[in-house]
């Protein structure tokens, strides 16, 4: 959402903020950071954090401070704009594919220290390894692996081939692997059924980062990790780092899926009750361009309203939110406030220029979003 950052409401109430807004909880926020950080060197695993969830550099930093060894991104916009922020160790956990994207690629490798990027496909191996070639550089890569999610990665069972294919590639040097097994964890409280739990995850790149190291390859990085296993990993689970994401903000999806709870979700959305029409609906002014519409098989309806129990937006337009007045166990009138837990974060914040910052009542401090909209 591009607003006008009123760089004066620094240190004013909550109060003064114009709605809808972006709030970020900043002690939330740090808690969370130094939580997944705590749990991940007693489990002896680096952290590199996904910052698709925050795209925010004094978010990064915060992370990096805290003991994060670098960060994971999703498209090679974001990397860039981290390592505008000055982050010294990136990698891009997404396939890159397509020329206009190479001479980027190459452009980032000169400016960030540590850069490596996951590889699935020979098409843009192939694309990178004649980029760096013409350039005169190499590129550490790491092979995406399907683990079971349904998602883009080599199969298991070819890894061996597909390392061996890379091998003739001389500016591609293969450093790890990566999996992501977010499709499969459903249940983070049981860890049963469609499940993969953290354990799990960690057996099924493990076996491969084995059959990869017993044919000869060079497998120091076993990437793997999400927020629903966040801090359920043990040490000799198999994977060398993780790459939980959404952790640091946290969402409605994560306290449905028993990953957190509300108290620990630092992002909300500040909305203003301005119609209230029927005995059926509460009208605020955070739609789809403030909440995002997300459709979502893992939380109801598109938020939930924060201190009111059964304050759930059931329905959403472009620029009004339903609260759902039969469910709310409380009134509200036009012109209340409220905070409303996005069941997404990672598309909801991809809405808003900025976050304002918020400790004890007061906005500590309005950060940019500098990778939003960095979805090239
Ligand atoms: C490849 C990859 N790694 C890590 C993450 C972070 O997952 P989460 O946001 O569940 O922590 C994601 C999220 O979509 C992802 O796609």
């Amino acid at each position: 959402m591009t607003g006008v950052c009123n760089s004066s409401l620094i240190g004013k109430p909550v109060e003064c903020i114009d709605t809808p807004a972006l709030l970020v909880d900043y002690d939330i926020l740090e808690r969370n950071i130094l939580q997944l950080q705590r749990a991940s060197d007693q489990a002896g695993l680096a952290v590199r954090p996904h910052m698709k969830a925050h795209k925010t550099p004094q978010i990064a930093h915060m992370q990096i401070r805290a003991g994060a060894i670098g960060l994971s991104c999703a498209k090679l916009g974001e990397a860039e704009a981290m390592a505008a922020a000055g982050v010294e160790d990136l990698f891009i956990a997404n396939s890159l594919v397509g020329t206009p994207k190479m001479a980027r690629l190459v452009a980032l490798a000169r400016q960030v220290p540590r850069l490596s990027v996951a590889v699935e496909s020979i098409v843009s191996a192939q694309q990178m390894n004649d980029a760096f070639t013409a350039a005169g550089m190499e590129l550490q890569v790491s092979i995406e692996l399907e683990i079971g999610s349904g998602r883009a990665g080599v199969m298991p069972e070819k890894a061996v081939e597909f390392a061996r294919e890379l091998q003739q590639l001389p500016a591609l040097k293969l450093r790890g692997i990566m999996g992501y097994a977010g499709g499969l964890m459903y249940d983070a409280r049981t860890e049963q059924g469609r499940v993969a739990s953290a354990a799990e995850e960690g057996r099924r790149l493990s076996a491969t980062a084995e059959t990869l190291r017993d044919a000869g390859f060079d497998i120091q990085v076993v990437s793997g990790g999400g927020t629903p296993t966040a801090g359920r990993y043990r040490r000799d689970c198999g994977l060398t780092e993780v790459r939980c994401g959404t952790y640091c903000l946290n969402d409605y999806n994560q306290v449905d899926l028993g990953a957190c709870t509300a108290v620990d979700v630092a992002a909300t959305v500040l909305s203003t009750v301005i119609s209230i029409p029927a005995d059926d609906r509460i009208i605020c002014d955070a739609g789809t361009k403030a909440l995002d519409q997300a459709v979502s098989d893992l939380t109801e309806g598109f938020g939930w309203v924060k201190g009111y129990e059964g304050g759930n937006v059931f329905r959403i337009n472009d620029e009004h939110g339903y609260i759902d007045r039969r469910r709310l166990q409380a009134d509200l009138a036009i012109g209340d406030r409220v905070e409303i837990y996005p069941p997404r974060i990672c598309t909801c914040l991809n809405l808003y220029d900025f976050m304002y910052v918020i400790q004890d009542g007061h906005v500590r401090d309005i950060w940019q979003i500098t990778a939003r909209g960095a979805n090239t």
